[in-house]
């Protein structure tokens, strides 16, 4: 039993917020397109990212709206997830999860936290290949706040207003949502329009960011 523990322990390395994110940037250093778009059925799978200097940027605009007490990150479509990797060098973020409906993009986002090694914020991290609607009906919301960002932008109202509305019926009190495209049709009493924003992303310097809180 102490040899399993004690070997579990090497296997895991502890890196400082620095060592951790300097790491990051050098393996995927800024935006990557891809060709692996083709053509879904439903939805649109278009690709393009926010960049960590938009991470931070969302982060510090919802600073008066307590971003801090959030313990959950969601990235849903996540890409190759470096926002999810990125994420998960915040102290207040104990799980950070991305689900993506491509499964190159997934693989990618596997194999850069594979090549980031085990450490204290990898292990934060779990990635779904899952469509974001079957992902939210399925999965088990820990109970205490999330942060949930959706770059939507192409998602369409349908597919936006389907997604808020799971969030609002599943997401604890508190929780953030913050997207690039406005639900057009929500229920007011249980989530509040916070604050609008920019941030930069891979197709331009300043793009919307709409934010919204639950209050159950
Ligand atoms: C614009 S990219 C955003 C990537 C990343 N979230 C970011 O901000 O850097 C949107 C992603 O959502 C994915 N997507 C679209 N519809 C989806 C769905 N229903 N379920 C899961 N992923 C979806 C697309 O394949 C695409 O990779």
């Amino acid at each position: 039993m102490f040899k399993t523990r004690s070997k579990h322990r090497k296997r895991k390395q502890t890196l400082k917020n620095n060592q951790y994110l300097n790491h990051l940037v050098k393996l995927y250093p800024h935006t990557q397109y891809d060709s692996y778009s083709g053509q879904h059925p439903v939805y649109n799978t278009t690709y393009g990212e926010m960049n960590y200097h938009g991470m931070n940027s969302m982060f510090s605009n919802l600073q008066d709206h307590n971003v801090k007490q959030c313990k959950t990150f969601m990235d849903l479509g996540c890409g190759r997830g470096s926002i999810c990797l990125y994420m998960a060098s915040k102290p207040n973020i104990k799980n950070s999860i991305g689900v993506e409906l491509v499964k190159e993009r997934l693989d990618d986002a596997i194999q850069l936290k594979n090549n980031l090694g085990k450490n204290n914020y990898t292990s934060k991290i779990q990635f779904h290949n899952d469509d974001i609607i079957q992902f939210l009906d399925n999965q088990d919301i820990h109970p205490h706040p999330h942060l949930v960002w959706i770059s939507n932008l192409l998602f369409g109202d349908e597919v936006t207003n389907q997604v808020y509305n799971k969030l609002i019926d599943k997401l604890p009190n508190q929780s953030i949502i913050c997207s690039s495209r406005q639900p057009s049709e929500y229920d007011t009493s249980k989530c509040q329009q916070i604050k609008n924003f920019e941030v930069p992303m891979s197709w331009t310097n300043s793009s919307p960011v709409y934010s919204y809180q639950i209050v159950k």
